[in-house]
């Protein structure tokens, strides 16, 4: 009787430490921060979410963008060109909470939205773990590991995930098909990065 107890008591010991390493990742907390205009970063970053655990957060401007494609283009171009910083909507509570931030965006001409810009300048990195995943429609990541580096130059920057969302609108990530492949590739991103088994 007294073994079956002690049984007991040992699986949900592990039970329970498995759980809080899956959503602090051995001790860290996990930040996933993101912004999407037409949802294929947020289908990644809830994805994510699912495998990794974690608090997710969604990186919103005042100012918001326009639908239709070609106003939105063209908003975006005239805020990088002005190397502007939109205002944000949303704030994180308390960052000093968190030692591992992922970053998702959308590639827009090249690099991040310059809301992200504005969302890195808010918080102190220095110290912490940033791992940026973006969507777009064929430059990848483009110059934004770049960007990131040179705005959290204090942080540790891993290698980031970049997945084909298509032109925005298209909303390509959104079908379950997609949500499948998407599944796979952070499953095997993350396992590259040591923090999936
Ligand atoms: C303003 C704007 C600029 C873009 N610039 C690029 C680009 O330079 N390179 C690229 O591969 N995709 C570019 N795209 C496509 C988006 O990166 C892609 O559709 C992304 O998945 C959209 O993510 P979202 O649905 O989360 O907003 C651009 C889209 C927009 C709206």
């Amino acid at each position: 009787m007294k073994s079956i107890f002690l049984a007991t008591l040992t699986f949900l010991y592990v039970m329970a430490s498995t759980t809080a390493h899956a959503q602090n990742h051995g001790g860290k907390k996990i930040l996933i921060a993101y912004f999407s205009h037409g949802g294929n970063t947020r289908v990644v970053a809830e994805i994510l979410q699912k495998e990794i655990g974690g608090d997710i957060f969604e990186i919103k401007t005042v100012q918001t963008y326009p639908k239709e494609f070609n106003p939105l283009i063209d908003m975006a171009k005239r805020e990088q060109e002005a190397n502007a910083r939109p205002s944000l909507s949303t704030q994180v509570e308390d960052m000093s909470a968190y030692d591992t931030i992922f970053l998702g965006y959308p590639n827009w001409w090249g690099t991040m939205p310059m809301a992200l810009f504005s969302f890195l300048e808010q918080y102190d990195f220095a110290g912490k773990t940033v791992i940026p995943f973006c969507t777009h429609n064929g430059s990848r990541l483009g110059s934004s590991v770049r960007d990131i580096e040179r705005l959290c130059p204090e942080a540790t920057i891993l290698d980031g995930l970049a997945l084909n969302g298509g032109r925005s609108g298209s909303f390509e990530l959104g079908s379950n098909a997609a949500r499948t492949k998407v599944q796979d590739e952070i499953i095997l991103w993350l396992r590259k990065l040591g923090m999936s088994n």
